[in-house]
Formats: structure tokens, sequence, C-alpha cells
């Protein structure tokens, strides 16, 4: 397992290319199962999970070659509709290959995810979905077992905004046979491109971007292009860490239409932003106002930046309250945020910040992807050094991290292949 070690301290300054976005390429690379034939999808990150969802393809069969950011998906040799629970325990995003399955082949065998570091995270939405579009399903072993001759249109109402049920429905609808509406649809900017890439594959689909989906199921897709979104929140997390060490750092290759929330919220904390057609520009203020935010369903604010905020009012002047409504426990980072020196008290889902001078390096753990991201924006700015160990987190979502913050000027160097 690697570590960082970081020596803290330096005011970062440059510009920084953001990758394609992680959550958008986890749904469509599996969307690409829909058809039969090569799809191209340009601008994927190469990153852990995107592998980790590339070996789940190609244990089914899929052909697929990755250069130079473009990974090319052959569907033509499918031989099982398996997705086993080695997989799957890696990433809880593969759960996505269940709605293409059955829609396309007629059944899947899908283990169920487990729990996560920060919560029990369910899937009874993606579950209970594909079953209203007529699929049989049953839950056996530790796996869902499903099944329909051919899936059919239905109402589908979601009580709780889901990204991920909202894309497993979506995927499976665009073959089922008549119309289906899915309402409470998510609408985070992946979702929609899922569904620009799924009606340019051939799908009839209205109202993408909005909380109301209207699908038209077609007898059957062909393969297409795509080019992947940028990652709103690796390019959030790189003006957080200008933000947090007084610096200066521009993020290009991004949506900033993407970004709003996070982007009112830097400037409420006294930021100044330029914000170009695909660019953002930071300049740090010389002291960080407290700013509250609560993570929401998009366009709030996210709940994936949660951490990194929480980092970056640990230092800020006064005290602030940063909430979770979408996942109530997902505070893992904070008892590690407070042995670098932060001054934190979790209540309920809040985290109550109360700003101090300065951190202090020392040896943290990460325990997830972005509470890892939080661990190493607070090292840049802890006084001496401080150690991150089991960076594999930080690999799942963020394409070579440490490259990007060297480039804008941090001390940061990973120590690969010990055990920590
Ligand atoms: C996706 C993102 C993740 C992000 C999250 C919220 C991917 C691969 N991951 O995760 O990075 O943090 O959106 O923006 O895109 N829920 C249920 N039952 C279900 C499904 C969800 O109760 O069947 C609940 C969840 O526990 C949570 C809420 O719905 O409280 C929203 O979760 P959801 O949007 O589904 O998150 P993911 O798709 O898992």
């Amino acid at each position: 397992m690697d570590k960082f070690i970081i020596r803290g301290g330096r005011p970062l300054s440059g510009t920084v290319e953001v990758s394609g976005a992680k959550n958008a390429s986890l749904a469509l690379m599996p969307a690409s199962l829909l058809a039969r034939g090569v799809c191209r999808l340009s601008n994927t990150p190469a990153l852990r999970d995107v592998k980790t969802m590339a070996s789940l393809l190609a244990s089914m069969g899929v052909y697929l070659t990755f250069n130079n950011h473009t990974v090319t998906i052959d569907t033509t040799g499918v031989h099982n509709q398996d997705a086993p629970y080695e997989h799957v325990k890696k990433m809880r995003a593969s759960i996505y290959v269940l709605g293409p399955l059955v829609a396309r082949y007629g059944h899947a065998r899908v283990s169920l995810p487990g729990g996560c570091a920060w919560g029990p995270r369910p899937v009874d939405m993606h579950i209970e979905g594909i079953k209203k579009l007529g699929a049989s399903i049953e839950l056996k072993g530790g796996y869902i077992l499903a099944s329909a001759r051919r899936l059919h249109g239905a109402r589908i109402h979601f009580d709780v905004s889901s990204v991920g049920a909202t894309g497993n429905v979506l995927m499976a609808a665009v073959l089922a046979k008549g119309t289906t509406v899915i309402e409470n649809a998510a609408i985070e900017p992946e979702i929609t491109s899922l569904a620009r890439y799924l009606v340019s594959m051939g799908a009839r689909i209205n109202g993408a971007g909005t909380s109301t989906l209207e699908i038209e199921g077609v007898d059957e897709l062909h393969p297409a292009d795509a080019i992947t979104i940028p990652d709103r929140i690796e390019a959030g997390t790189f003006l957080v860490a200008g933000a947090l060490t007084g610096g200066n750092v521009s993020v290009e290759g991004v949506d900033p239409g993407h970004l709003t929330a996070l982007l009112a919220k830097l400037e409420d904390a006294g930021c100044s932003l330029e914000t170009g057609a695909s660019s953002v520009t930071l300049h740090a203020p010389p002291e960080l106002r407290p700013i509250d935010v609560t993570a929401a369903i998009y366009p709030g604010f996210p709940t994936d930046m949660q951490a990194q905020w929480t980092a970056l009012m640990a230092v800020a002047k006064g005290t602030t309250v940063v909430t979770d409504t979408i996942y109530f426990d997902r505070f893992k980072h904070v008892p590690e945020l407070i042995r670098l020196g932060a001054d934190i008290e979790i209540k309920d889902n809040s985290a109550v910040i109360r700003g101090v001078a300065g951190l202090t390096g020392a040896k943290v753990m990460s325990t997830d992807l972005r509470a890892s991201a939080s661990l190493i924006l607070a090292g840049l700015v802890a006084e001496g050094s401080t150690e991150v160990l089991r960076v594999y987190h930080i690999d799942r979502g963020y394409e070579t991290i440490e490259v990007k913050l060297r480039a804008l000027g941090a001390d940061i160097e990973r120590v690969a292949g010990e055990e920590f």
C-alpha cells in the first residue's frame, strides 16, 4: 500500500487540467452493454474505479482497450451476465450493470454491494425500479438474480433522488417495451451525460437534466462514441487546495456550470474567482471566512466535496457548521483531521468546526476516497510533515493527484510498495 508524504506550508499556484468525471465514466461504460459492437469513450480518467469497472465488464466477455484516455469497448463477445462479489465488493457502482444486463440479455446475476465506510447505502430503489419494469427479482446467497423475457414501461416515483437508481432504471428502460416515466429522477450532470449517451445510441429520452424522465423504449440500440464530461469534484478539490494554501489556482477543462454551489461558497469565504467558458481561476484571501454548507442533491453543495470543505473551514477564522443531508455518517475524516490539530465536533449529521490558527503534520489514515482528499488538503497547509496512509482510496477517484499537486508547487511524494 502506498502512502503520501506531504510537507505543508507552500501556497499553490498555477494551472491544472481536470480529468474526465469518474462518476460519468462508471455509468457510460456499463451503458455500452446495451448495444452490440464497438463504443469509444474519450476523456476517460485513468482511475482505479474505472479499471475495476473494466475488469468486471471483461469478465463478462467485453473486450476493452485503453489508449490515451480513450476506452474502446467491444461488446460482441459477451458470454455471461454475472457480476461476482469479488468485483462488486471493490466498488459499489458495479451495480450499474444490473439494468443494462437484464434489459438486453433478459437475465443478470449481480452481487449485492455490502455497506460502505460511511453507512449502509442500500440499493433497494434500484431493485424496486427494475421490478416495476417487469423483471422478476430474487435475492439469494448475497446475489440479485433478475430475469425478464422483455421489460415493459412503467411509472416509477423515487421517494429519494438517487443518482445510481436513476441511472440503473434509465439504462433498463431504454430497451423496455412502451413508455417509462421516472419521477424525482436525479439531475446530477453525470446522469444527464448518461442520458445523452443513450440518446446517441438510439434511445428515446425526454427531460434529460430535469427531475422527470420520459423514456420511449426501443427494440435495440447501436454503439456510439462519447466524450466524458469533466470531473466537477476533482476540479472543486483543486480549487479548495488553492483557497486553503493561500494560493492562486486555475482549473481548466471544467464546466463551471456544474460547480455553482461550490463557487458561491468559495466567494462567500473570501476567495475571488474568474470564470471562463471552461476554466475557473481562484485567488485566495489573506484570511478565510467561516461559511456553513449543507450537502444536498444537485445543484446543491455536493456531498463529495463535504470532507474537503471541512478541511478548508478547519483553518477559517470562526466557527462553521457543515451538514450532510445525503449521507448522515460521512464524517470518517473528522477524527483524522483532529489528529492534525483541527477542532471539530460531530453533532448528528453535522460537523461543528472551530477554526484554528494552524494545523500540524501527523500520520493519518485514509478511510475512503473523499476523506483521503480532505487529509491531503489539510497536509498541504499543516506545519511540518504529514503522512497520509492507504492512498489506494485516493487512486479510486483522482488521477495522479500528487503529480498535479506538485505541478502547482506542492511538496508531496508517493512512497510505494510497503505495508503501512
Ligand atoms: C453517487 C455517486 C457518489 C455520490 C452520491 C451522492 C457514483 C458512482 N457515485 O452515489 O459519489 O456521493 O451519488 O451524490 O455516481 N438510496 C437509497 N436506496 C437506494 C439508493 C440510494 O436509500 O436504492 C439513498 C442513499 O443511501 C443516499 C441517497 O439515496 O442517502 C442518495 O444516494 P445515491 O444518489 O443513490 O448515491 P450513489 O448513486 O450510490
